[in-house]
């Protein structure tokens, strides 16, 4: 199917329901020049309206002989496939070096440092964020490849990180539950119903061309794949704080039931253990909080010991970034789960609302 880009309130690839591919890319600038921003940022726009329609953004055969392809072509004639791509602005670019300190949203900020955090520098930060998300693999890597084609080209910006994701790990509306790397349900308790996305994710304050934008933040995170394996399941099980056949919670039945986190067993211990996952991060034992995951499972194939380099390639969006902050502050002390995973790549952007037809995304900056 095919995704409207323009006039859309927020922008597309945060409400749409996950597509099953994801390529995410971060890039820096390379140019402090504000107006190589607006460029860029006016091509970009015109080149994702063109490519989620299932459109070539130039000629894959120029007629000149000597000409280069304006488009590389690796997606003609597999049609949108649901593409959607989101662009994300990093906090460097809200700087007094870029002019454009004056036009930052309140909550913008690097994310504060917590103790459990231990990035790899070449897996973290960045000026600006492509989220490009499609039913077909290869138009999603498409639409980034040309994308960082045309940062390059015009000198603006150069690549920074990126990660291939090859299966959704978070449900949106009416869709199935799909599955993590840890074999466990992942999305059951989303954000899926439209005030919920009005009163988490969507900013709803300050300058009007703000309003509908929202706080990108991604975390790549490894899973530790083999030491999970030979972990029992019931151990598992108490890790997330649901089954993991049924998803319900440990508390429950089915997947749906609400969780119960005072219910107690004979011998007096939780059902649901005060680390599992789910007690740490649930909105009744965080003053409301909710963050929507929009996540992707990822893998880098194996690492130099042979171990499989896989695990999540965790992406929230919410109105504030002290939300997710707060979730992960208390699952980086306690969370049961931390065992069997490492954050090893971490940034923030702001998502500026989607651009008006015939406008571009983040035109109200400049
Ligand atoms: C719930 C997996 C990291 C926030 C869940 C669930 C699973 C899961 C299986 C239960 C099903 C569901 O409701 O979606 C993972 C894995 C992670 C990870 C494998 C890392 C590799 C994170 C991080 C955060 C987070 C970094 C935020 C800082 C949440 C929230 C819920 C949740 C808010 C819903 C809790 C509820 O309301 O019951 N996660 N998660 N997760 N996770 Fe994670």
């Amino acid at each position: 199917r095919e995704h409207a880009f323009y006039g859309t309130g927020g922008q597309v690839g945060i409400e749409t329901p996950p597509q099953r591919h994801i390529m995410f890319m971060a890039f820096d600038l390379t140019s402090q020049n504000p107006r190589d921003l607006q460029v860029l940022l006016a091509r970009w726009s015109s080149a994702i309206a063109q490519m989620m329609r299932g459109e070539t953004i130039g000629q894959i055969e120029p007629a000149r002989n000597s000409g280069v392809g304006g488009d590389t072509g690796e997606a003609m004639d597999l049609g949108p496939a649901s593409l959607t791509v989101t662009v994300g602005l990093g906090p460097r670019i809200f700087s007094e070096a870029m002019g454009l300190a004056g036009k930052k949203p309140p909550l913008m900020r690097e994310l504060i440092q917590l103790p459990s955090d231990n990035f790899d520098p070449e897996l973290t930060g960045g000026d600006l964020s492509i989220q490009a998300c499609a039913d077909d693999p290869q138009v999603a890597y498409h639409a980034v490849r040309n994308l960082a084609r045309i940062a390059k080209a015009t000198g603006t910006a150069a690549t920074r990180w990126s990660v291939l994701g090859f299966g959704r790990a978070s449900a949106g509306k009416g869709q199935s539950t799909p599955r993590n790397l840890f074999g466990f349900k992942d999305g059951t308790r989303n954000i899926t119903e439209k005030a919920d996305f009005k009163r988490h994710v969507w900013i709803n304050e300050g300058p009007a061309w703000q309003q509908q934008g929202s706080y990108q933040v991604v975390r790549k995170i490894r899973m530790h794949i083999e030491n999970w394996d030979v972990d029992r399941v019931s151990d598992q099980n108490n890790i997330f704080g649901r089954h993991k056949l049924s998803g319900a919670p440990l508390s429950g039945h089915k997947e749906f039931d609400q969780p119960d986190f005072e219910v107690k067993d004979q011998s007096g211990e939780r059902v649901i253990p005060a680390t599992a996952h789910i007690s740490l991060a649930a909105h009744e034992n965080n003053q409301g909080i909710r963050i929507l995951r929009r996540s992707y499972n990822y893998t880098d194939g194996l690492n130099n010991l042979g171990f499989l380099d896989a695990g999540l390639l965790f992406i929230s969006y919410q109105n504030d970034p002290a939300h997710f902050e707060t979730l992960q502050a208390k699952l980086g002390a306690a969370d049961a789960l931390n065992e069997y995973i490492s954050h090893i790549g971490s940034a923030i952007f702001f998502i500026p609302p989607a651009p008006a037809e015939g406008s571009y995304i983040g035109a109200e900056l400049f």
